[in-house]
Parts: C-alpha cells; sequence; structure tokens
C-alpha cells in the first residue's frame, strides 16, 4: 500500500557542504575501489521469492532495480547458502544454477542504473522454524528458541560442510554479478549462535573463550574471501541484538576481540556493518547488558579506525565521549556500515559524527528513491508494515518515485482544471 499523504513530511535539503553527500570509498586503493554514497539499502527478507525453486522472479528484478541509484550500494535479502542453511520456502538461495541465473537479472539491472549489489549470505541455524521437514536443525548446541525444534549440536563434519557451502555460494554470487558477499553474522542467525556464549556451549576447539566461538566466523569468512577477496567481502554484526534469544551480559567481551581480530588478519577487509542498539525498554521481557555498560558501536569504529582506546578504563567510557571518526582511507581501508534506527530526519547529523554509511531498511521500502529523496530533502513516506512479507507486487514494487508522485499530481491537478 502506498502511504497516504498525511504521512509525508517536509524537511530542507543537506547543506552542500554537507559529510552526507561526500562520498567514501570502497576497498580504497585496491583493484576494486568502489566510490559509494551514504545511503544504502539495508538486507530485507520480503519472502516474495518462487516456493519450487527458491529463485528471485521478475517481481524481485523490479523491486531492486526500482532501489538502485548511482554509486549506490543494495544489500540483497539474505540468502541461503545451501539447502540445508535454509527452511523458509520464499526466502531466497544460490545454490542451483536457476538461482544463478535468476540473480544475473538482479544484478544486470541494478549494474546498469550504476548501482552495486552485495549478496547477504545466510544459513538459520537453530532459527529453522522446521516449516520444511526434510531440512534438519543443526545449531553450535542443542539449545532451541520458543515453537522451533531443539536442534541438534553439529558436528566437526557438519561445519566443515558448511564452511564449503558457504564457499561455493560465494563463488555462486560471483557467477551472478553481485559485487560483492555480506556475511550474516547478525540477529541469532547460524554465525551469530557461534560467536555468542548465549548459543554456544561447546566444549570442542569452535566454543569455550571467544578465540574457539570465533573460529566458525573466520573460517566462513577465508571461505568468501577465497572466491571475491578481501576487499570485496564484508560482515554484519549485532553485538547489541537480542532477537532470538540473543546478547552476551557484555556484548564488548565477546565483540571487542572479534573486531580486533578482523582487521589484524584482514587489514584490506570491505566493510563491516554493524546493526546499532536501539531502544528497548518498551519489551519488560526484555533481557539488558550489565549495569553500567553504555550500548555503543564506537569503541568498535575506533578499533576499526585504528584508534587506540586503551586509556579509557573501559569501553563504555570511551562511548561517552560521542568521538568522531575519519573515512577509510588507503591505510584504513575497512568501510563502516551502520543500520537500524536511520531516517531522513537523522541521517545527516549521524553521517556527519560516524563517517559511516547508512544502512536504511523499513524507509527504503516505502521510497525507491530514498537516496534521491535524502540528498535533495524531499519528503519521505512512512512504511506500511502490513506489507514487509505478504507476497505479490503490493508493498514491494508499487511504492512511487518523487517524481512519480509529482508527476501524477500533475495528472490530477489537470485533470480538476476547467
Ligand atoms: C521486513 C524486514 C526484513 C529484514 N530482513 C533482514 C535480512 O534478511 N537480513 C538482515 O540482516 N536483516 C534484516 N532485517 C533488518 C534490517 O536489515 C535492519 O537492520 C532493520 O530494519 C533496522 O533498520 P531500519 O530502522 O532502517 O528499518 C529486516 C528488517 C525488516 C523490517
Amino acid at each position: 500500500m502506498v502511504a497516504p499523504i498525511d504521512a509525508v513530511n517536509q524537511r530542507s535539503a543537506p547543506q552542500p557542504d554537507s559529510r552526507l553527500l561526500k562520498t567514501v570509498k570502497l576497498g580504497a586503493g585496491s583493484q576494486y575501489e568502489k566510490e559509494l554514497h551514504r545511503i544504502a539499502l539495508a538486507p530485507l527478507t520480503r519472502f516474495r521469492n518462487a516456493p519450487e525453486t527458491q529463485a528471485p522472479t521478475d517481481l524481485a528484478v523490479t523491486y531492486y532495480q526500482q532501489r538502485a541509484s548511482p554509486k549506490g550500494l543494495l544489500i540483497n535479502e539474505a540468502t541461503f547458502v545451501s539447502t540445508e542453511a535454509g527452511g523458509y520456502p520464499t526466502a531466497p538461495g544460490i545454490h542451483s544454477e536457476e538461482q544463478v541465473a535468476a540473480w544475473k537479472k538482479v544484478t544486470d539491472a541494478v549494474h546498469a542504473k550504476g548501482g552495486y549489489i552485495y549478496l547477504q549470505a545466510w544459513a538459520l541455524g537453530r532459527a529453522n522454524a522446521g516449516q520444511d521437514p526434510k531440512i534438519e536443525t543443526v545449531a553450535p548446541s542443542p539449545i532451541g528458541l520458543k515453537d522451533h525444534p531443539v536442534p541438534r549440536e553439529m558436528t566437526i563434519e557438519d561445519i566443515d560442510k558448511f564452511v564449503k557451502a558457504y564457499g561455493t555460494a560465494a563463488q555462486n554470487a560471483k557467477k551472478a554479478g553481485f559485487d560483492g558477499v555480506e556475511l550474516h553474522g547478525a540477529n541469532g542467525y547460524l554465525v551469530n549462535q557461534f560467536l555468542e556464549s548465549v548459543s554456544n556451549k561447546r566444549t570442542d576447539e569452535y566454543g569455550g573463550d571467544i578465540q574457539g566461538r570465533s573460529k566458525f566466523l573466520f573460517r566462513v569468512l577465508d571461505a568468501l574471501i577465497d572466491a571475491f577477496g578481501q576487499e570485496r567481502v564484508g560482515v554484519r554484526l549485532s553485538p547489541w541484538g537480542r532477537f532470538q534469544d540473543m546478547l552476551e551480559d557484555d556484548p564488548y567481551a565477546t565483540y571487542i576481540p572479534v573486531v580486533q581480530e578482523l582487521v589484524k588478519r584482514y587489514p584490506k577487509f570491505g566493510y563491516v556493518h554493524f546493526v546499532e542498539p536501539r531502544n528497548w525498554t518498551g519489551a519488560p521481557e526484555t533481557k539488558y547488558p550489565k549495569e553500567g555498560i553504555v550500548e555503543s558501536n564506537d569503541p568498535f569504529r575506533a578499533i576499526i579506525r585504528g584508534i587506540d582506546i586503551s586509556s579509557y578504563p573501559t569501553p563504555s567510557d570511551y562511548a561517552q565521549t560521542n568521538p568522531t571518526f575519519e573515512d577509510p582511507s588507503a591505510e584504513k581501508p575497512t568501510v563502516i556500515i551502520s543500520a537500524a534506527g536511520h531516517d531522513a530526519d537523522n541521517v545527516e547529523e549521524f553521517v556527519a559524527r560516524t563517517g559511516d554509511v547508512a544502512a536504511v531498511g523499513r524507509y527504503f521500502i516505502s521510497n525507491p528513491d530514498l537516496p534521491e529523496r535524502i540528498f535533495n530533502g524531499y519528503p519521505v513516506r512512512k512504511y506500511d508494515r502490513s506489507t514487509f512479507y505478504s507476497p505479490g507486487p503490493i508493498g514491494y514494487i508499487d511504492q512511487p518515485t518523487w517524481k512519480e508522485e509529482q508527476a501524477a499530481k500533475g495528472v490530477e491537478s489537470a485533470a480538476v482544471q476547467p
């Protein structure tokens, strides 16, 4: 549904010298260097793929093409790396020739508009709701989610098989014309389940301390890098995420070593995509991190930008200084992408402080030309949750651009003229 006109708001365009209007380099100094503007499409599952093949349809070609813009990065919806990784019939895969061919149409359409598209590589682990009885639910540890099958603990053979599947998926993504691949390490799915002690109770080399718990993540990243090279691989992390029973007592203790290891191992890594902490106070059952912890991704930004924060008593103390950050450079090329809660009103200030690329989810659903609207100060339409996951074109490819809205108004006003 198109939001009613009273949901439309007014704002002024960013100042010409605004950081929001300055591009940033992805893969700076490498042969893959790309210039990106600051508004990316966040990965958004929309459940509109063909249930028989789990391939995107022509609707998806239109949907992504509508959201593409010159120098704009789109991260596609989470995409299963293998049949075993999945469990939702209308979520897509990248493990069959048919799927690769269907994604090629999407990537071609995006490139034709001067944009870029990364594939988000996905495996459900214990988040498999058991909709497909042929897919066994496996996870680092046999800890189930409410209304989900209790997972079988993954063996070393299972782990090896999944790592291989991620690598093959990345090769397929390359064949399908994706510009790179983002590992879905967030929101309580398989990689995230390995990382956090709430879901990983293993006693072997893939569990225990954070070195063990991050071993799966790094093996998978190595497999993706084999296909694309460091510069064209990203990872999404949600240190503050509570979705699907996640959240560590002290997320800094888990994620600081992960980010440190990441930049050490992969000095030319493409990007780290953080989900921002959000205000969850409305949910009384929500768990909170330990008292005194300031929820912020700034300590991670500092590590990526090479800023030493060890003189601060804790990462929270550093976060409270509300620091500003430089853009990536040839020396520290890793781009930081940030998602969750960005809108046309707050994104300029956020980018001015952090230097991140802002990935936007919900407002990009209802505004296919969102970057253009934000960069020009045009009004932005509110989204309609009821069509986030509904099948078919409604709420998917029927959202008007600003120009279409204006043209429609012109037609209407012409129609009422005497
Ligand atoms: C309909 C919908 C589908 C989503 N699907 C994914 C997904 O496939 N992968 C992912 O990492 N996050 C997914 N998310 C989370 C978004 O990428 C994003 O982090 C979240 O919407 C917050 O950003 P926003 O405030 O701009 O909407 C989804 C969110 C929504 C609303």
